[in-house]
């Protein structure tokens, strides 16, 4: 890239992460099946979930599905909800991709959510959105890495229909307190508790939050809904 260009700020970075034979092999013979390219139009979704009477069923978007263990067993538990998980490491993809061969609704976008969100997800679309354990950027000066944002909350929401649900979680105490004063200053959304909410039956233990529970860390659930 010329250094002339501003470059975006990214909430990854790409790292040469080792990729299995396993999660490579998945990708290969499952990636046609369940990876959606990145495309600057929008996804219809009855057209990518080509799913006999099942078409208009609601749709839940997931930002960062790391290894896609919780991805799984929530799409596992709802086969009447369509589900779209994005992440930008292969080896996640490769892994989410060896727990979902026998899902029918389930797809994944390897590439930035952000520009995902803001050319492939129409407005008022989504029944769901989950976030689950984004990067908190500990550092100051890294803080502009964080994905969750006032700028991308408000689109996040605008792709919510009206009851539509933006869940949260994290381990880490100031990015919590940070993103809830964030969501809650958005007038398109409204809090389902005063403040943070027990973690919902419908949310799995995650493999990150097994590893900040292990460093005893709190974990923090936000749930809010579009109005
Ligand atoms: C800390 S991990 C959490 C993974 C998983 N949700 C869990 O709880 O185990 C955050 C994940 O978000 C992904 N990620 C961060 N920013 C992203 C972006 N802008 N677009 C897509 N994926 C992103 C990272 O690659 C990483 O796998």
């Amino acid at each position: 890239m010329s250094d002339n260009i501003p470059r975006p700020i990214r909430s990854y970075v790409l790292r040469q992460g080792r990729i299995t034979p396993g999660q490579q092999q998945a990708i290969e013979t499952l990636g046609a099946r369940f990876c959606l390219p990145f495309q600057k139009s929008l996804l219809d979704f009855n057209t990518v979930f080509d799913r006999p009477g099942l078409g208009h069923s609601p749709t839940v978007l997931e930002i960062g599905s790391g290894m896609g263990e919780t991805t799984a067993h929530i799409a596992t538990a709802h086969p009447e909800q369509n589900f779209i998980a994005i992440e930008v490491h292969s080896p996640g993809v490769g892994s989410l991709l060896q727990k979902a061969a026998q899902l029918t609704n389930l797809r994944i976008i390897q590439h930035d959510a952000v520009e995902v969100v803001e050319h492939m997800i129409a407005a008022s679309s989504l029944a769901g959105i989950h976030v689950f354990f984004s990067d908190p950027w500990p550092k100051k000066r890294h803080h502009k890495r964080r994905l969750l944002q006032a700028p991308f909350i408000h689109v996040l929401a605008l792709r919510l229909s009206l009851g539509g649900t933006l869940h949260i979680a994290t381990d880490w105490a100031e990015y919590a307190e940070e993103v809830l004063a964030t969501l809650s200053a958005e007038p398109l959304l409204k809090n389902t508790a005063a403040r943070f909410t027990p973690r919902p039956a419908t949310r799995p233990q995650t493999k990150f939050e097994t590893r900040g529970l292990r460093l005893g860390h709190e974990v923090f659930d936000l749930v809010f809904v579009r109005v």
